[in-house]
C-alpha cells in the first residue's frame, strides 16, 4: 500500500530535474556547474534526451536549430504571430499563437518525415535492399496518408529549398568524420529522387532538419519539437518588431482588400 507521502512525489515524479530550497540539479549536473559551461543546444539535449552531445553532435544539432528560426511573414505561423501582437495580448500570448499554427502541414511535417525515415530504415536493417525499401517504404506511406510525403515540396522555393543543400553538406561531413551515419541523408535524398521523376520537388526545411533529428536518433515527435523550438525564435523577433511598430488591431491584408463575398444564390 503506496502511503500518502509517496503517492504525492511519485504524482509528477521526473528524471528531469532534482529540485529543492537551494537545490536545482538537471539529470545529475548541478545547475552551478552547467551555468558558463554548456551551450544551449547542448542544454536542450540534455533536457529532451538526457546525457551531453560531444561538441560535434552539438554543432550538427545547433545547425539544424538555426536553419529552421524563421521564414517570414508569409509563413503562416510568423503572420499569426504578428496579427496577434496588435491586438493587445502579451508578447507570450502573441508567441503560442504562432507556435500553435505549427502542424502537419506547416512546420510540424519533421514528425511523419521521421516516421518515413526510420520506417525505411528498419526495412533494411532487417535484409531490404536499399531501393526495394525505399519503394515500399513509399508505397505503404501513401497508401496510408495520400500522396503528399512530408517534409518536401515548397510553396515558394521551387526546385531547391536553400536551406536543405547546406544541412545536408554539413550531415556529409559530420558522417566522413564518423559523427554520424549519413544512413537517413541516403535515405531523404533517394525519396527526393523518387519524387521528383516528374516534377522538381524540393526537400524541405521540416525534412532536411528531420535528417538531422535522425542522424542524431531522436525520436519522430521531437522532430516536430525540435523545429518549433528552433521557430519559436522566429516567432518570438516578428511578435516583438510588431510590438515596436505598434500596429493595432491588423488583419491578415491591408483594409481596402476584402474577401470575395460568395452568395449561396448565385
Ligand atoms: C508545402 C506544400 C503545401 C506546397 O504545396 P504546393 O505549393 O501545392 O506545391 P506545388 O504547387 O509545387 O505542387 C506541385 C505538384 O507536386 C505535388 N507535391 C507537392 N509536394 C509534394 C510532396 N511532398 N509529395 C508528393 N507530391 C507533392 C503536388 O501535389 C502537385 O502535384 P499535381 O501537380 O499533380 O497536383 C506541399 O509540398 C506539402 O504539403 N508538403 C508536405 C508538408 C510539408 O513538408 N510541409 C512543410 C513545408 S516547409
Amino acid at each position: 500500500m503506496v502511503n500518502d507521502a509517496d503517492e504525492i512525489r511519485n504524482w509528477w515524479s521526473t528524471s528531469i530535474i532534482d529540485m529543492s530550497p537551494g537545490k536545482i540539479s538537471f539529470r545529475g549536473n548541478e545547475i552551478e556547474n552547467l551555468i558558463g559551461n554548456v551551450s544551449f543546444p547542448q542544454m536542450i539535449w540534455m533536457m529532451v534526451r538526457g546525457g551531453l552531445p560531444t561538441n560535434e553532435e552539438a554543432s550538427l544539432f545547433e545547425a539544424a536549430l538555426v536553419a529552421g528560426v524563421d521564414h517570414g511573414p508569409q509563413a503562416p505561423s510568423i503572420a499569426a504571430a504578428r496579427m496577434a501582437a496588435t491586438c493587445g495580448v502579451g508578447i507570450n500570448n502573441a508567441m503560442a499563437t504562432g507556435i500553435n499554427m505549427l502542424g502537419d502541414i506547416h512546420g510540424g511535417a519533421g514528425e511523419q518525415c521521421s516516421e518515413l525515415f526510420y520506417e525505411i530504415s528498419s526495412r533494411i536493417d532487417n535484409g531490404a535492399k536499399f531501393d526495394t525499401a525505399i519503394e515500399d517504404g513509399l508505397r505503404e506511406w501513401k497508401s496510408v496518408n495520400g500522396k503528399i510525403i512530408s517534409g518536401y515540396g515548397h510553396r515558394f522555393h521551387k526546385p531547391i529549398d536553400p536551406r536543405a543543400p547546406r544541412l545536408m553538406e554539413l550531415v556529409r561531413l559530420a558522417a566522413k568524420d564518423n559523427i554520424v551515419s549519413g544512413k537517413y541523408a541516403d535515405i531523404a535524398e533517394a525519396i527526393q529522387s523518387h519524387l521528383s521523376i516528374k516534377k522538381d520537388i524540393a526537400m524541405n526545411i521540416d525534412g532536411a532538419t528531420a535528417v538531422i533529428f535522425c542522424e542524431l536518433e531522436f525520436p519522430a515527435p521531437l522532430s516536430r519539437g525540435l523545429f518549433c523550438l528552433s521557430r519559436s525564435v522566429g516567432i518570438l523577433s516578428h511578435a516583438w518588431e510588431q510590438i515596436e511598430q505598434g500596429g493595432r488591431n491588423k488583419g491578415p491584408m491591408p483594409t481596402r482588400f476584402l474577401p470575395k463575398y460568395i452568395s449561396k444564390n448565385s
